[in-house]
């Protein structure tokens, strides 16, 4: 079988500390700037997802990550996009995340705070599969 070209896997990162969730707001382009994402974009050619993660969240929030499981499942975005997840954490020294680029907004959501941002539309199914590994990492 020929593998498949016609798609480009983003990668997103449920960042979690102390059992709470990063969540990004949007900064840009306007049809997305307000809503939220979990940080992350796309993986360049011949780079490793995990690789990817790491170096968007260093360019994005700042913070030297490491990814820790894949998140099993694939969410289409607009195409020829596809969002794989993986949960990550601070490595010990990290600097505090901030946004650089893309996002004007942080913040680490508690399990009961998960539904108060408005999620990108695309993104939601993929917070929910997230949201078991959130009491596991507290
Ligand atoms: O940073 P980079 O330019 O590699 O990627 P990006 O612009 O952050 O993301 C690539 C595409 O995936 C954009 O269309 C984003 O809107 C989308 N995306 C998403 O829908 N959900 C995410 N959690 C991350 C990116």
């Amino acid at each position: 079988m020929t593998p498949r070209t016609d798609r480009i896997v983003v990668v997103g990162a449920a960042l979690l500390d102390g059992g709470r969730l990063l969540a990004a707001r949007r900064s840009a382009p306007a049809d997305l700037a307000g809503r939220w994402e979990l940080p992350g974009g796309k993986v360049e050619p011949g780079e490793r997802p995990e690789d990817a993660l790491v170096r968007e969240l260093r360019e994005e929030l700042g913070v030297d990550a490491e990814p820790v499981e894949r998140v099993p499942g694939q969410w289409p975005l607009r195409a020829p996009y596809v969002l794989w997840v993986w949960t990550a954490r601070l490595r010990p020294g990290s600097a505090v995340a901030r946004p650089l680029e893309d996002h004007d907004e942080l913040r680490w959501l508690t399990p009961a705070e998960i539904w108060d941002v408005p999620w990108l539309d695309q993104d939601v199914p993929a917070v929910h599969a997230v949201t078991p590994y959130l009491a596991a990492t507290r």
